[in-house]
């Protein structure tokens, strides 16, 4: 019997527009199903071509032991490598982030190129190959400059993916922004209640106070209004497109949204968070365009800033929602942009997010949970669901 048969079995008790078997939000085995199976079986969003701006500059993801380096060359090509010394497998980067002109293992100096290359390891036999030995690679996508990473020795396709991001995302040009805040924040909840509470907006009206003065309760799995003025407004700033929503059981939604209350951009009070804009903006923009991607990231270009979200699990009820924010890289802090103002709006929506998470992971520990029926505009948490129990059943086959 596989190590995994009790989460085969409790796939099969999947229901249509239900809720997961509480087991599967909860226990140690599906932590560890998902940790060392599920998720190393998919695309993984890890962060932005902005986080890895300069040749040297590293960036280390992690999810549960496995962690990986995400570093830009002297090439300027950003490359992911795993976080593991091949002389006797020491951790070599130690810290989330930096820059380093090689990577050097600490443990006995085995210094490596940017590009995963062996430079350098003292008094090893002679016949040693430093050719054979050079830091071995973990597949890497840039896609529109959102920076994915797979675990998998075959991994999915990603062209479709790519392509569709590519082309609404491109206008905002990555490369040319910096990372203005990173927050890294420990939510007490399984990623997958994470995932679920970031799909819906039926808890917008009354969780999030801040978040829907800004942005209305539109879009976020409920229908947008039809507004044919902003379509036109929009086609003729040349950044009008269809909604683009899990295509042919494909794994991204894009959709530009209209601000509300004279917002024009995702701020604590709907006003410029940096006055450097960015992308083809002139002038500030009353709509943002959002990206989902299964099965962990979420981002918001605006037209002063992009925000993006990365999830990685920790443990069973442990989540780490890592938020950055990003800014014209000529943009001065305290200047052109405040960084508490800029993060209030998400941070306080994360507070709240958390607690909900929070507060679901303990309910469905309790033995009297049964498996719940989804609302009619929850249908994007049906869809991550259905993500979530094809990709396992996937990676189990
Ligand atoms: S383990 Fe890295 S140099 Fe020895
Ligand atoms: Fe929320």
């Amino acid at each position: 019997m596989s190590r995994f048969e009790p989460i085969a079995t409790l796939l099969k008790k999947d229901r249509k527009g239900h809720t997961l078997p509480g087991e599967l939000y909860v226990s140690e085995e599906a932590f560890a199903f998902d940790a060392e199976v599920m998720l190393k079986s998919v695309w993984l969003y890890a962060c932005t071509v902005a986080h890895v701006k300069n040749p040297g500059d590293y960036f280390v993801f992690e999810l549960a032991n496995n962690s990986i380096i995400i570093v830009r060359g002297r090439d300027n090509e950003v490359r992911a490598f795993w976080n593991s010394c091949r002389h006797r497998g020491a951790r070599i980067c130690l810290e989330q982030k930096g820059r380093a002109p090689r990577l050097m293992c600490p443990y006995h100096q085995w210094t490596y190129g940017l590009d995963g290359k062996l430079l350098a390891a003292r008094s090893m036999a002679e016949d040693f190959d430093k050719d054979e030995h050079g830091l071995n690679p973990v597949a890497l996508e840039n896609v529109g400059g959102l920076i994915f990473i797979c675990m998998a020795d075959n991994p999915p396709p990603i062209d479709r993916v790519k392509a569709d991001i590519s082309e609404q995302i491109g206008i905002y040009n990555l490369d040319t922004l910096k990372v203005a805040v990173q927050d890294d924040y420990i939510e007490d909840a399984n990623w997958k209640l994470v995932m679920e509470n970031n799909r819906e907006c039926y808890h917008c009206d009354v969780g999030h106070p801040e978040l829907i003065s800004v942005l209305g309760t539109t879009g976020f799995g409920k229908d947008a209004p039809d507004d044919a003025a902003k379509h036109k407004e929009w086609a003729a700033l040349g950044i009008e497109h269809d909604l683009v929503e899990f295509p042919d059981g494909w794994w991204h939604r894009i959709a530009r949204l209209p601000l509300a209350n004279g917002a024009v951009t995702q701020s604590i009070d709907g006003k410029l968070a940096c006055q450097k804009l960015i992308g083809p903006f002139k002038e500030p923009e009353t709509s943002s365009l959002s990206v989902w991607t299964q099965p962990n990231s979420w981002h918001h270009f605006c037209c002063d800033h992009v925000v993006t979200f990365s999830l990685t699990p920790i443990g069973p009820d442990k989540t780490m929602l890592r938020t950055s924010w990003l800014v014209h890289e000529d943009a001065v802090e305290g200047v052109d942009y405040d960084p508490d103002h800029i993060a209030a709006l998400w941070r306080a929506t994360n507070q709240q997010d958390g607690y909900f998470s929070m507060i679901n992971h303990q309910g469905i520990a309790n033995d009297g949970y049964a498996q719940g029926p989804y609302a009619v505009e929850e249908k994007l948490v049906e869809d991550f669901k259905d993500f979530y129990v094809a990709a396992s059943k996937a990676a189990l086959a």
